[in-house]
């Protein structure tokens, strides 16, 4: 019989489904990915079908575990996911009643408004840890319950589930047989009383709030836990799942922050900055979030995030719908072939403004047009703007009293040197990029691991990571005139 010294990992992000297997010594044995299908019916919506996810997630998962030799040497599964996004299944068939609502959707900003004007916004923070914006989950399942016809009843009388994606995959995986949550999922969702351990828990004054039937929430677990065992007809055995995380908290762990302080950035389709709070619960007075850094059976932490909605999805759009570019890689050198900016900016508001701002209603802009600009101009224009929304996150950090000196990335984005410059000249500060950039799945990993036995939190914290460092080398001037050109553009999306 094979050693079972490997783990599967199901990376579940918003426009793409990955399996990873990785040995026991966290290499990376085999990875299939799968682009999943986003759609956007009307301005400002973002779905997608809970189906989809949920079928080419288990073909990659079939195609990673084949080329990494079979399932005889599969430990367990871990799993992380794009947080907030919501689904409502109906019980017996296991099949969702309407398109899951994604994160990025803000379908639901009336309803945010609505409660922000009647004055719930400081209770529900002091609560969740959360703000009131169509971000989060809970608004979410308020428009799924009043959209499809019998829905609210159905869900009244117990026969309709709600899941962010994890909880999901954890009932497809297990063939209905558990319906279970993690602490940083479930934190994403405006219902859980922020904490960790007895402190934290589904708060029945938010249920109450955005009227959730309490019946329809799962069981919340710790990161690294049981959550079932997977059903033996879909890989040939029944595998055990150890570890479920949302994908930033994931990444705060891969990147090992599991101290007080520490710090990562991720630039996915958004991109998140998660800094450690240890077992203090943040209050934000900056419009940052509080939130669940991750809870291990020794204990937890709690951390402090700011969210940028559109990072990735700048290159994607200046790819696919204005073809500027072939592809994400061309970036680089399109960028550096510039001698500046040439005054562009472009504040990808696409789907409105998370951290700080927090402005649903904001759409993009591009400012500083002349019969100068060209092509490339807007495309380091789309780049800069991860960088300069970066700033803009750790001025707000800054001003909580929780200052960054430097800065862990990962993420597809980093993989672009000339980025990675700019970020660390503009935020001033060191950017560390790690030579293995998959931390979010590397961070489920190592909770599967944590599970096993095989690892100590401890032992996670102080591995040494190979990495570049790049240190900021602009000119203090230079940078000042980009930020005030940053801010200008900034002002102008805002008035
Ligand atoms: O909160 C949304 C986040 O979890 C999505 O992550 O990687 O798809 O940008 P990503």
């Amino acid at each position: 019989m094979a050693t079972q010294d490997r783990l599967l990992v199901i990376d579940e992000g918003t426009t793409s489904t990955r399996a990873i297997v990785f040995d026991r010594g966290f290499a990376q044995v085999a990875l299939a990915q799968q682009d999943l299908t986003l759609a956007y019916p009307e301005d400002g919506w973002v779905q997608q079908d809970g189906e989809e996810i949920w079928e080419r997630t288990l073909a990659v998962c079939r195609e990673a575990i084949e080329v990494a030799g079979g399932v005889s040497q599969i430990a367990g599964i871990g799993i992380t996911n794009q947080r907030e996004t919501t689904l409502v299944w109906d019980r017996t068939t296991g099949k969702p009643i309407a398109p899951a609502i994604v994160w990025q959707d803000r379908r639901t900003a009336r309803v945010c408004e609505a409660l922000k004007a009647e004055g719930h916004e400081a209770a529900v923070q002091a609560e969740t840890g959360l703000l009131l914006d169509p971000y989060f989950s809970a608004t979410k399942i308020g428009w799924i319950l009043d959209s499809v016809d019998g829905a609210r009843a159905r869900a009244e009388a117990g026969e309709l589930a709600f899941g962010t994606v994890e909880s999901f995959l954890i009932w497809k995986l297990t063939g209905g047989q558990v319906h279970a949550s993690d602490v940083t999922n479930a934190s994403r969702t405006l219902l859980y009383r922020l904490g960790l351990g007895e402190e934290g828990g589904w708060s029945e004054a938010m249920a109450a709030l955005f009227k959730v039937p309490m019946g329809m929430l799962p069981e919340v677990k710790p990161n690294a836990a049981d959550f079932g065992m997977s059903d033996e007809s879909l890989f040939g055995a029944a595998l055990p799942i150890l570890s479920a995380a949302g994908d930033q908290q994931s990444a705060l762990v891969g990147q090992g922050c599991l101290a007080p302080g520490m710090a990562k950035i991720t630039y996915g389709t958004g991109a998140f900055l998660v800094a450690n709070t240890g077992a203090e619960r943040p209050d934000s007075q900056n419009r940052l979030l509080g939130t669940v850094g991750y809870e291990l059976p020794g204990g937890g932490a709690m951390a402090l995030e700011g969210s940028i909605f559109n990072a990735g999805t700048v290159v994607k759009w200046l790819r696919d719908d204005l073809g500027l570019i072939d592809s994400a890689e061309e970036t680089e050198s399109v960028a550096a072939g510039l001698k500046g900016n040439g005054g562009v900016f472009i504040v990808p508001a696409f789907t409105g403004l998370g951290a700080p701002h927090w402005n649903a209603d904001a759409r993009g802009t591009i400012s500083g047009l002349t019969r100068a600009t060209t092509a490339a101009h807007l495309v380091r224009a789309g780049l800069e703007s991860a960088a300069y929304q970066t700033l803009d996150l750790l001025e707000a950090f800054e001003a909580d009293g929780a200052g960054i000196r430097e800065l862990r990335v990962d993420g597809g984005m980093v993989a672009n040197d000339w980025l990675m410059q700019f970020l660390a000249d503009i935020c001033n500060r060191p950017v560390l990029r790690p030579d293995y950039r998959e931390m979010t799945a590397l961070g489920a990993a190592a909770l599967a691991a944590m599970q096993l036995g095989w690892l100590a939190p401890k032992e996670w914290q102080d591995r040494p990571v190979q990495g570049i460092r790049f240190e900021p080398k602009m000119a203090d001037a230079e940078r000042k005139g980009l930020i005030k050109g940053w801010n200008d553009a900034m002002r102008r999306t805002l008035a």
